[in-house]
């Protein structure tokens, strides 16, 4: 099981959006795909469930942010395994396609996001080995509940807030490798060095703890699978100039840049999250419509060729 995150600090830049039609697009493809919210925003757990379901699953507990409040509250380690959801409507529609593939879901909550300073408490004590221990029981909390569950999935996809607070150094901590969605402007590019970095010095710091004493505890090593752009604008076959004088930026750089990008288009990528089916795996036979699904596919090609996952 390959677990993957999405990261990226700059805000409205598609992280979501691709994390949605990546995932939808591999369930296609017959993958066993669990999507994974870490965003107060629960912009991802919308795109596949509404309101009323939500609502439900707050009710009986069953989001990360109530995950975590048991660990909080109670020191427990309960499985993840009731926090997932298969969304209906998405996996209809797989079905309908004829895929024997599944996505699901575990779903985040607004509430998330006050509970950083809670869980920062947590790891505090009074000598070196407490906090180390205390340190990476909380920092590996997820990756452990994923392993857990390791043999129901062939992938993870987790969708992160765009911060660095402790459930996303988290997720990195659990992932294989992360992808940096950016749209081809001045902002979203600037904040790349910094999080490759800041994700270099989590990682230096978690293998120190790691290799400071005794248990059973795993060194991490994070890999940028690379830069994805998104809300690309295309004339004559090729990005516009000033955004591909961002993408050759980041080339480079020296980060990896995929070949594929998501072109802008804010009626097709605008209406999915609604109706509970990510674009790509829309019906529609017609025009744009069309280019739109084979530029997705071919992003997902190359998706899976760099990160080598497998059913
Ligand atoms: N390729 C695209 N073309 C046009 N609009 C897009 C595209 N991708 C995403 N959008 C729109 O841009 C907005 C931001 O997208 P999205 O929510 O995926 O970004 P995000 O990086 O996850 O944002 P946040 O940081 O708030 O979580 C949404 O309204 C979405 O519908
Ligand atoms: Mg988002």
């Amino acid at each position: 099981m390959d677990i993957i995150s999405f990261i990226n600090y700059k805000g409205g830049v598609g992280k979501t959006t691709l994390t949605a039609n990546i995932a939808a697009e591999l369930a296609f493809r017959g993958f066993r795909v669990l999507t994974v919210d870490l965003d107060p925003q629960a912009n991802l757990t919308f795109s596949f469930i509404n309101v009323d379901e939500w609502r439900e699953l707050d009710v009986s507990g069953r989001t990360i942010k109530h995950w975590y409040d048991e660990f909080l509250n109670d020191n427990r380690d309960v499985s993840l395994s009731g926090l997932i959801v298969t969304p209906e409507k998405v996996n209809e529609h797989l079905r309908a396609m004829r895929s024997e593939g599944r996505l699901d879901l575990i779903s985040s909550h607004l509430e998330l996001i006050n509970l950083d300073l809670e869980l920062a408490t947590q790891y505090g004590g009074n000598s070196q080995r407490t906090i180390r221990s205390s340190f990476l029981r909380l920092f590996t909390r997820l990756k452990r509940g994923l392993q857990a569950i390791e043999n129901e999935y062939d992938i993870v996809l987790i969708d992160c807030p765009p911060n660095f607070n402790i459930v996303t150094q988290n997720a990195i901590i659990a992932s294989d490798l992360f992808i940096v969605p950016a749209k081809a402007d001045f902002l979203s590019t600037l904040g790349i060095d910094q999080l490759v970095r800041h994700i270099e010095n989590l990682k230096t710091r978690y293998n120190n703890y790691v290799n400071d004493g005794p248990g059973d505890w795993v060194e991490i090593n994070p890999r940028l699978s690379g830069v994805i752009f998104t809300m690309i604008n295309i004339y004559g076959g090729d990005p516009i100039q000033t955004q591909s004088v961002y993408i050759s930026q980041v080339n480079r750089a020296g980060y990896p840049v995929f070949n594929n990008y998501i072109r802008n288009n804010n009626t097709l990528f605008a209406e999915s999250p609604e109706d509970g089916v990510p674009v790509v795996l829309d019906t529609e036979v017609s025009g744009v419509y069309l280019d739109i699904r084979g530029e997705v596919e071919k992003l997902v090609d190359e998706f899976i060729s760099l990160t080598g996952v497998t059913l």
